[in-house]
Order: structure tokens, then sequence, then C-alpha cells
């Protein structure tokens, strides 16, 4: 289930209620030492008597090793079910959006018999970056009337993110670019060069104490840390208030 992407009380009340019920808290993390950013976030939710179940998935670019830990997680919930006990997993932002936790609802559907599972949606960070823009100062609605709104990685070369650009500057189409991050580094004077700084949005740690959400144009070119986003609006539609 979604956690949303930092603040406890983006939180859904079916996620909470889904928290509370369970026996067993499961969550993904990168390392077993490390405490898990799902987890920090719906740490206020989480009590002294449930059981906390940390899974790993290794941040490798190696099929293998992520297959492997996909069924291993699989493995530990079903085991968890199979004894009577109820179990949540938790995942940053929403459960069906570049999330962990995906891979592991696939990996449950694969068993035999069947896992039973339901999935509670949580606010994506790219909803929380507009929402934060807006109460800002800032309006920035995703989409509006036909408008198209991509999602996506961001491109990984600069000529990849120029076709990208082209594409929804014709189609009329807002990006968010997610896994932002060290990209920043060579996206700020890309859009420096194009004259598009002041039509995009710089969101860090939405959610967070720390949160970051402001116009491009005022975020340096230096590397940004992975909980980075952009979102791009190159137009807006003829009819507006
Ligand atoms: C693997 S995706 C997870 C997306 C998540 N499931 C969601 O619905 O927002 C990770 C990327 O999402 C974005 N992201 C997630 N949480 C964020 C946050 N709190 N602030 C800014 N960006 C965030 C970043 O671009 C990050 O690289």
């Amino acid at each position: 289930m979604g956690v949303g992407p930092g603040d406890p009380q983006l939180l859904t009340v079916a996620a909470v209620q889904a928290i509370e019920a369970a026996a067993v808290v499961a969550y993904p993390v990168a390392r077993l030492d490390a405490e898990g950013m799902a987890a920090r976030i719906a740490a206020p939710w989480i009590g002294p008597q449930q059981r906390r179940l940390p899974l790993l998935f290794p941040m490798v670019a190696e099929a293998e090793p992520r297959r492997q830990a996909w069924h291993a997680a699989a493995e530990a919930l079903a085991q968890e079910l199979s004894a009577g006990l109820s179990v949540v997993l938790l995942c940053e932002g929403d459960s069906s959006l570049y999330a962990s936790c995906s891979y592991v609802l696939l990996a449950l559907a694969q068993r035999d018999p069947p896992v039973p599972v339901r999935v509670i949606p949580g606010i994506s960070a790219v909803s929380a970056a507009a929402a934060a823009a807006s109460s800002q100062g800032h309006p920035w609605p995703l989409a509006l009337q036909q408008e198209p709104l991509l999602i996506r990685p961001t491109p990984e070369t600069p000529a990849a993110l120029e076709t990208l650009l082209a594409q929804a500057s014709a189609a009329g189409t807002v990006l968010a670019l997610l896994k932002l991050g060290h990209r920043w580094s060579w996206v700020q004077p890309l859009l420096l060069a194009r004259g598009l700084l002041d039509q995009a949005l710089f969101a860090q740690r939405v959610g967070w104490p720390d949160q970051l959400v402001e116009p491009a144009v005022m975020v340096s070119p230096a590397e940004q840390p992975y909980f980075s986003l952009l979102l791009i609006r190159q137009g807006w539609p003829a009819v507006l208030p």
C-alpha cells in the first residue's frame, strides 16, 4: 500500500486503518541495517506491538539478484499469511507507480495457490509536488482539459531529453520527470539554453521537513538527491480564467 511521499499526514484513511489492523508491517530496505523510507513515513502509525519485517531490495543493475529479492520478499509475506497473520507492505508514494512493491505483487501472483492481496493507492510525489507548489503561490495544475501528462524517469542523455522536449512541445504534453538526482547537473543548463527553466518546477524531498519546491530557475545546477523530480509545462490551454 502507498504511504505517500513523506508527510505521515498524507497517508489515506484506508492505509492507516490497514496498518492498525496488521500484525506484521513489511517494508523495503536497500540494506538490512537501513530504516527504509516507507517505514519512516508510516512510523507514527506503527505500534510497538506490531512486528516489523524489512524486505531487502538491493539497488543493483543486474537482473538476477533483483529477481531473487522479489521472490524472497513474496515468500516471506506468504509465510506470514500462511501462519494466519495479517501483513501490510508499505510503499513510498503510490503503490503502482515505479514502486518496488509492484514487483512483489507480480511475484505473489505467480504463486500457487494465489495469495489474496488488496492494493491501497497512495499519493504520488508528482501529485504532492504540484500541490505544494500551488500552496506556495505558484499555481501548478498537473494537467488541464485535453493536455496529456507524461510521468517517466528523466532521460539518460541530453539528446534523449531534447527529443522528449520537442515531442512534448508539439503535443502540448506536461512532463513529470522522476529520478532527476545527479542528472540535474546537465538538465539545468539544457533547459536554460532552451529558455525553458522558467516553465519548470523543481521538487525535492516533498513532504519531508526539508522539502524544497520552487521554480526550477531558482535551483543551482549542482547534483540533487535521488528524491527529486521536475515538472515541465511548455504551454497552457487557450481558455483559462
Ligand atoms: C522509484 S520512484 C517512486 C515513485 C513513488 N512510488 C511515487 O508514487 O511517487 C522514485 C522517484 O520518485 C520521485 N520521488 C519520490 N518521492 C519523492 C519525494 N518525496 N520528493 C521528490 N521526489 C520524489 C523521485 O524522482 C524519485 O527518484
